[in-house]
This record gives C-alpha cells, sequence and structure tokens, in this order.
C-alpha cells in the first residue's frame, strides 16, 4: 500500500482500503502560503481583510477563540461558474463557494465531497477541477440533479433520444394536474414519466435518458414560458392544486399547450453552453470515479476511512422544510413516495448539533489526516443565531481542529452589524465557513 500523500507526521491512519472509486493518487501539494496568511493579505477584490476572533465554548466549559476573516473573497464579478450548475435548488450555494477550498486545499486527482450535496454544487466544481466528486444527500432528487451533469451528453444525442420517446402514449393521466399544464402537455410530460420507469424497470437508463429525466425534472413547474406549466411559483416550491387553483383565479390563466421536447433541448442548450472539449475532457476523466449516495451523512459505509482531502458542504438549517409538500409534483414525476423521505431539520438547535456531531464524527472518519471540512452555516433567525459558533463545539467533539472562520461578504462597505459587516438585511450576502483541520487520527 503507497504511502499517504498527506503530512503523516501529524496521524497515523489505518492501510486505506482499496478504494471502489479507482481513486488517483494525489500529486505532492506543491509550497505555498498558509491559508491564514493568505487571507490576512487577501485583496483581490479592493478590500482589505479584517480580523476578527469568533469565540465557542469549550469541550471543558473554558472559552476557545478561533481566528476570523472578514473580506470579498469570492465574488458575483468574478470569472462566472460553469453553465453546467445552472439548476436551481433550495439553499444552495454559489460555485465560487467550494471552489475558493478546492482550489487553495486540495490537488488534482484528490477526493473532494459534500455529505449534503443538494443540487450537487461542490460535486460538479470539484469534478470541473479534476478532483474526484464524492457525494450524498437523502433526497433522492438529489441525485437525479447532480449525477447527468458531470457526464453531459451531446445536444444531437439528446435530440435525436427525444425523437425516439413516443410522447403520446401516457399509461396515466392525473386530471388534477390540469390545474398546472395544458391537456396535451400533461400527456406528453405522462408520457416521458413511462417511458422513464419503463427504461428504469429494464435497467436500461442511459446518460442520456438520466439527462432527458433532470430537464424535464427541471421545467417541470415554473413562472416563465420556458416551464412546462402554466405560471406558478419557482420550480423549487410546488404549490398544491389547491393553491394552484387560486393562483389561475387571481390570475385569470388557463395553462397554455408547451412543446416539451422543445424545452428540453433548450434548456440543454443553456447548460451546455460551457461544455468545451477541455471541460469534457476533464468531466470524462473523474466522472467514472464519482461515489454518489442517497442515505443519510451519518452513516456512509460506502466511503473509505482517511480517503477524502476535503469536505465543502452547507448542512440543513433550523428552518422547518416540508419537504412532501415542496416536492410532490416532482417526486410524482420520478415515480417516488415524497412522504418516505426524512430530511434532518431539527428545530431546535442542541437537537440539531446533535444531528450535526454525528455527521461531524463520520467526517473525520472519512477525511485524511491533514483533510479539511470547510463548514458553511447561513443566516438564520434573520441573523441572530450565530451558526458558527454553534457548529464549532460539533466539529471539535467529533475529534476536529477549527482552523479559521472565513466570512464573504460581498457588499461590505454598508452599515456594520457585530461582526463589522452588514447582513442580508441590509442587502448583502454573506456566507459563514467553519474551517476544520484532521490532524489525529482516532482509530486504534
Ligand atoms: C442547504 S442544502 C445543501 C445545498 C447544497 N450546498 C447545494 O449547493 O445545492 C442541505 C441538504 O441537506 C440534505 N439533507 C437533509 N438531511 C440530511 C441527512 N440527514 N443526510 C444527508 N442529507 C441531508 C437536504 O436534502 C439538502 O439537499
Amino acid at each position: 500500500m503507497p504511502p499517504l500523500a498527506h503530512n503523516t507526521s501529524v496521524a497515523t491512519c489505518p492501510e486505506t482500503p482499496e478504494l471502489p472509486l479507482d481513486y488517483a493518487p494525489a500529486r505532492k501539494p506543491a509550497p505555498r502560503q498558509s491559508l491564514t496568511d493568505e487571507l490576512t493579505v487577501f485583496r483581490e477584490f479592493g478590500q482589505a481583510t479584517r480580523t476578527l476572533v469568533t469565540t465557542f465554548a469549550g469541550a471543558d466549559a473554558q472559552p476557545r477563540a478561533v481566528a476570523t476573516f472578514v473580506n470579498e473573497f469570492w465574488t458575483a464579478k468574478q470569472r462566472q461558474a460553469s453553465s453546467l450548475h445552472e439548476i436551481s435548488y433550495r439553499a444552495c450555494f454559489k460555485p465560487q463557494l467550494p471552489r475558493f477550498f478546492i482550489e487553495r486545499l486540495t490537488q488534482p486527482g484528490e477526493v473532494v465531497y459534500d455529505p449534503f450535496m443538494g443540487r450537487g454544487t461542490t460535486v460538479l466544481e470539484a469534478a470541473l477541477l479534476g478532483r474526484v466528486p464524492c457525494g450524498c444527500d437523502i433526497n433522492p432528487l438529489s441525485l437525479v440533479l447532480t449525477r447527468p451533469r458531470l457526464r453531459p451528453p451531446r445536444l444531437e444525442d439528446v435530440a435525436q433520444r427525444l425523437q425516439q420517446i413516443d410522447f403520446a402514449a401516457p399509461d396515466e393521466f392525473p386530471e388534477d394536474l390540469l390545474v398546472f399544464f395544458h391537456p396535451d402537455t400533461l400527456r406528453a410530460i405522462a408520457s416521458l414519466k413511462k417511458y422513464l420507469l419503463a427504461r428504469r424497470a429494464a435497467a436500461a437508463l442511459d446518460a442520456l435518458d438520466d439527462w432527458i429525466c433532470l430537464l424535464a425534472l427541471n421545467r417541470l413547474t415554473g413562472h416563465s414560458p420556458g416551464f412546462f406549466s402554466v405560471y406558478t411559483l419557482p420550480p423549487n416550491q410546488a404549490v398544491s392544486v389547491k393553491s394552484q387553483r387560486k393562483i389561475n383565479a387571481d390570475r385569470n390563466q388557463t395553462p397554455p399547450p408547451r412543446d416539451v421536447p422543445a424545452l428540453i433541448l433548450k434548456k440543454t442548450r443553456q447548460l451546455l453552453r460551457d461544455c468545451d472539449t477541455p471541460t469534457r475532457r476533464v468531466l470524462a476523466s473523474v466522472a467514472p470515479r464519482a461515489l454518489l449516495l442517497t442515505q443519510p451523512a451519518a452513516r456512509t459505509p460506502q466511503i473509505p476511512d482517511c480517503s477524502v482531502a476535503l469536505v465543502v458542504t452547507s448542512p440543513p438549517f433550523l428552518d422547518v422544510v416540508d419537504y412532501a409538500t415542496d416536492n410532490w409534483l416532482r417526486c410524482w414525476f420520478l415515480g417516488l413516495d415524497a412522504k418516505s423521505v426524512k430530511l434532518t431539520v431539527p428545530k431546535k438547535l442542541d437537537a440539531w448539533q446533535a444531528a450535526m456531531t454525528e455527521v461531524f464524527h463520520e467526517l473525520h472518519r472519512v477525511l485524511k489526516p491533514g483533510g479539511h471540512v470547510a463548514f458553511e452555516v447561513g443566516e438564520i433567525h434573520a441573523g441572530k443565531t450565530r451558526l458558527e459558533e454553534a457548529v464549532l463545539p460539533c466539529g471539535v467533539a467529533a475529534g476536529l481542529e477549527p482552523e479559521l472562520v472565513l466570512i464573504n461578504d460581498q457588499q461590505f462597505t454598508k452599515t456594520a452589524n457585530c461582526w463589522g459587516v452588514a447582513n442580508m438585511a441590509k442587502g448583502t450576502n454573506t456566507n459563514r465557513i467553519v474551517l476544520f483541520r484532521k490532524v489525529r487520527c482516532v482509530y486504534a
């Protein structure tokens, strides 16, 4: 077994088991400035970094301090992210966030993991940067949204496959859905559903079917003529039949006919905009080694011990997300039971901390010694609850060492608040990321 590529002086791991993903060995990292030094002098977007301190209660209840860096570390003005990311998902982060950490903390060929994968922002960005993508999400939609974009097809192949599908042969015609769709559109959607379910049952789903399924899911309902439905809420929040009836009455609208294959092809063209030959080449080199899981993040035995170089993730927050209500229509299309999906959404902070501590234990297991976790916590309770303070003890309880807190603030000339930066209410976009490192190996 080859020695671990990372700094083995900090820990001794058991032999790394054979990886099911055929991981490429990491290149030896080039010597570089430490992240702390880089953040301190960072000035790429014209602002100097401000250094603060975040405190939290350590294991012995003594206060501990972590260096905290505030600046505009990535920005909307920066080089646009790949068009492949342009899939909506509730509470997704921008690709620039994982990119910032992947570029600084990993080498091509190393494994980058997101235990709360969502639409797959980290996973896709990792793959685009030549890292081996690994992801997990309890929501089965996450896999449907992520996997096809790791192996994007060619436009002409999508067009050809769409021509082979019979869009006028449904098995069902759920009349309730006529509040969203014109009868011809509903027939086409139900026919596509039947085709995809039959392909799945025959274990014949290929990359083109996966792609068409993703696109159909993405176009199902929305607020513009680019979607299959009449005007409704954005695609992340399917409304009930009753609410849609009211929307239709209020707006005096009836669902117009939509060309399902044409809309799939149009969105395909948009998504593939940046898919040039080098992009396809890099994706093709890592996608076959990807590992994407649909299960709770706290138990992922498929991921070997000490195999992951970096985790970039954003957990479910303390808000109330009713999965079944939000996803009933997409689950209908996929033939899934929306009520069977149980997301982790504790409403109380201590229950959330307990759930996150469990996940951190699992992350500690899968991380290489020297590997990092970049844990993004968003705004909750209108910025009154500081989740970075709440999350620090969870990582520490799992044996991880807090390195720093990074606050990315995109407009930070506004009125200062308690972090010295303006919050969402002031019109800024703030991400707070707690960075942990695995320095010890607790395995016997
Ligand atoms: C804030 S979102 C992540 C969004 C992601 N960063 C992106 O850019 O799309 C949190 C995700 O956690 C998932 N989730 C909730 N409970 C989970 C659990 N116990 N295990 C794994 N995933 C879970 C949700 O389905 C959701 O996709």
